[in-house]
């Protein structure tokens, strides 16, 4: 039985690629872990990606055998917004919608016991808004998992206006015993992370609009020019075009700038459907 900050049992909401990327994330690190999504396909498609990943990570001698087979063990699935009644934590990571993310935890709110942590994964909606629509202000915390949440070794942690001390301090020793770093952002639009690197992505979109580079040009720019993974509208299409227009709009709402007004470019592939790699088509087909 693993405990990591009182935390045993997490409830992971959403298996998209965030979703997903977290559960699998617990639940090799020992947590019981349940991940919930309203669509029964994406619970089939998460399953094999957490499978997938899994072996991937094992056949490096990135994890032990011994691990990935704790993580599968530890993995548990459902549709029901109920199986999450006996949750320590539950981690939101469904889409970047204010709207719909208040109904959900307005629903978690009478589901899950009144201990339980509510920690929303979300990209830029601000903390203290969501945790307003709940009974526990002071349980709820922004835990920001960066895309790949298996490779990726930031979790950005965002107390808001009402979370106390205790969710704040239990959240950051989860982060750590999940084997990532952590930093600590105040809570406003975007936080650190996409603050800074969402006007970058959407800067590309404008260059590409404006016809200063093609797609593929922009990206070797980036890419080699500033020692970057991936190109920006290559790391767009990996993030999803939809979340990162929903977090242009959050970002020009909140802080009320005109250097935050979404590409009307990145809105056109939006309103097309073109949402990048999990729609096999963005700005780049796949
Ligand atoms: N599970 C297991 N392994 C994975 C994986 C996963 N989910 N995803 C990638 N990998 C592994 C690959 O197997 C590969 O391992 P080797 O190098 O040992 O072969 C390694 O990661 C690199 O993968 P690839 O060779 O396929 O591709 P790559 O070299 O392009 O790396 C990447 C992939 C790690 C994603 C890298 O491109 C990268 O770091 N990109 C930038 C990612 C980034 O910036 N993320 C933050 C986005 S912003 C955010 O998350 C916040 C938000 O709110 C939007
Ligand atoms: P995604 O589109 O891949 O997955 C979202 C999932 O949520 C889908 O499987 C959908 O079926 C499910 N869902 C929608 N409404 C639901 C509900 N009411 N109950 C249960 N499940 C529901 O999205 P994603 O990229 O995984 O992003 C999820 C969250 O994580 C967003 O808030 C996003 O801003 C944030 N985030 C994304 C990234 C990224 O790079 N994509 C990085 C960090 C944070």
């Amino acid at each position: 039985m693993t405990i990591i900050a009182g935390f045993q049992t997490a409830g992971i909401i959403g298996g998209g690629q965030m979703g997903s990327g977290i559960a699998q994330v617990c639940a090799t690190n020992g947590l019981k872990t349940i991940l919930v999504d309203i669509n029964p396909k994406q619970i089939e498609t998460a399953k094999i990606g957490i499978t997938g990943s899994l072996e991937k990570l094992a056949s490096k001698g990135v994890i032990t055998p011994e691990q990935k087979a704790t993580a599968l063990a530890n993995m548990s699935y459902s549709s029901d917004l109920s199986a999450l009644n006996g949750c320590d934590i539950v981690v939101e990571a469904i889409i970047e919608n204010e709207k719909i993310k208040v109904e959900l935890f307005q629903a978690l709110d009478k589901i899950t016991k009144a201990s339980c942590i509510f920690a929303s994964n979300t990209s830029s909606i601000p903390i203290t808004r969501l945790a307003a629509a709940t009974s526990r202000p002071d349980k709820f915390i922004g835990m920001h998992f960066m895309n790949p949440a298996p490779i990726m070794k930031l979790v950005e942690v965002i107390p808001g206006m009402a979370t106390s001390e205790d969710t704040t301090k239990r959240t950051l020793e989860l982060a750590v015993g999940l084997g990532k770093e952590t930093s600590k952002s105040a809570d406003f639009p975007g936080f650190v992370v996409n603050r800074i690197l969402m006007p970058m992505i959407n800067e590309a979109f404008a260059a590409l609009m404006e016809g200063v580079a093609s797609a593929e040009d922009i990206d070797k720019g980036m890419k080699l020019g500033t020692n970057q993974p991936m190109g920006p509208l290559t790391l767009a299409d990996f993030i999803g075009l939809d979340t990162c227009y929903a977090i242009m709009k959050v970002l020009h709402d909140g802080l009320g700038d005109p250097k935050y007004s979404p590409s009307p470019l990145l809105a056109k592939y939006v309103e097309a459907g073109w949402y990048g790699r999990k729609t096999k088509r963005g700005v780049y087909k796949y």
